[in-house]
């Protein structure tokens, strides 16, 4: 079986401008992205407006929430001189190795696509075809850049799974072994599945109708602090041990977020914090979680008193992926076969 080895080590990573960043989206996926800047990596990071309009979307709107999510990225502490941050639609590789996909890609493949399922709800017929081939898209968004390793939260790997049969069907079809790498997921860290703090049984989603249920990027100190004192636990205390976890969902939810939050893991937070009642543990998750996410608002303020800067951003950005991604589609186009008798 092919792999990633062989190919240079490349991150790649999207997140869709839809609505504002929850907790979950920072701990499952940007914080980490910040992180692997200090590696010995390069780093792609993108803002997946195509992948947005799948679903309707305000055309006013969206270009609001591109600059928004891109100002988030900035104020979380992507930095454009260390990774390469740009919005998809600028860099036209995407699209058109998407297509490529759409007929590598099979239709039984993508019936099994459990976020679609979801996505779609009861009204399968009414879901637009870019719903439907959105893996795809995402295939090739990684593909694009040939990128190796995809940081991202755990609602995502089945996706990354779709990712590693296209390239390795590609590979195949065209008899081109290893010109597409099989790029690894990389679902890490003590909250890699954020639940709602309303219901330890449910994802913290953007769509949840309770605000109660999420903490967004952009509230402030005593929002932060009122959501966790509200949120749901059970009347035990806390355990000795991460098995002690078990069965509560939400007690569990909470220790995963102050273990990432404190960039340590949930046996060390359960040593810390046995026997002691959520009453005493949550003021404490309040304060370290006021410490870490308030002060991203302020800067994401900073960032948006500025929307010329953030424009400027993802274009240099754009032009430094197009750089990347043209060659490689274009090796592609030729070896499906597709005939280029201009430069
Ligand atoms: P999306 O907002 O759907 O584009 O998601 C952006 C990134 O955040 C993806 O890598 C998701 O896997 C991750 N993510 C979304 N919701 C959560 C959650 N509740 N817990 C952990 N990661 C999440
Ligand atoms: N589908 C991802 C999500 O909803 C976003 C995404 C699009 C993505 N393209 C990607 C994530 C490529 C990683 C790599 O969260």
């Amino acid at each position: 079986m092919m792999s990633a080895e062989g190919h240079a080590k490349r991150v790649f990573s999207g997140v869709q401008p839809t609505g504002n960043l929850h907790l979950g989206n920072y701990l499952g996926a940007v914080k980490r992205f910040v992180e692997m800047q200090d590696a010995d990596w390069e780093t792609v990071y993108c803002v997946v407006d195509l992948h947005a309009i799948t679903v309707w979307q305000e055309p006013a709107a969206l270009t609001q929430a591109i600059r928004e999510l891109t100002a988030a990225f900035l104020a979380c502490g992507l930095d454009p001189r260390r990774s390469i941050i740009f919005n998809q639609s600028q860099v036209s590789a995407h699209a058109e190795l998407a297509w490529l996909f759409n007929c590598v890609a099979r239709i039984g493949w993508l019936n099994r696509m459990t976020q679609f399922k979801e996505k779609a709800g009861k009204d399968r017929e009414g879901a637009s075809v870019g719903l439907y081939a959105y893996p795809c898209l995402m295939a090739a968004d990684i593909l694009a850049y040939r990128a190796t390793h995809v940081p991202v939260g755990e609602d995502q790997k089945q996706h990354l799974e779709l990712a590693r049969d296209i390239a390795t069907k590609f590979n195949q079809d065209f008899d081109a072994p290893d010109f597409f790498p099989l790029p690894e997921p990389l679902i890490e860290g003590a909250a890699t599945r954020v639940m709602s703090l309303r219901d330890g049984t449910k994802k913290m989603s953007k769509s949840d109708p309770s605000d109660l249920s999420r903490i967004n990027l952009t509230d402030d100190a005593d929002t932060i602090a009122k959501k966790i004192r509200k949120a749901q636990t059970d009347p035990e205390p806390l355990p000795e041990t991460v098995q002690g976890l078990a069965d509560r969902p939400g007690a569990d939810n909470l220790v995963g977020i102050y273990a990432a939050l404190a960039d340590t893991t949930k046996a060390a937070v359960v040593a810390q914090y046995a026997g002691q009642p959520f009453s005493a543990f949550k003021p404490a998750l309040a304060d370290l979680a006021v410490e870490k996410v308030a002060p991203i608002a302020g800067r994401m303020r900073e960032w948006l008193a500025d929307p010329a800067g953030i424009d400027a951003i993802l274009a240099d950005g754009a032009e430094r992926a197009d750089a990347i991604a043209r060659p490689i589609l274009r090796e592609a186009y030729a070896r499906v076969g597709l005939l280029r008798s201009r430069a």
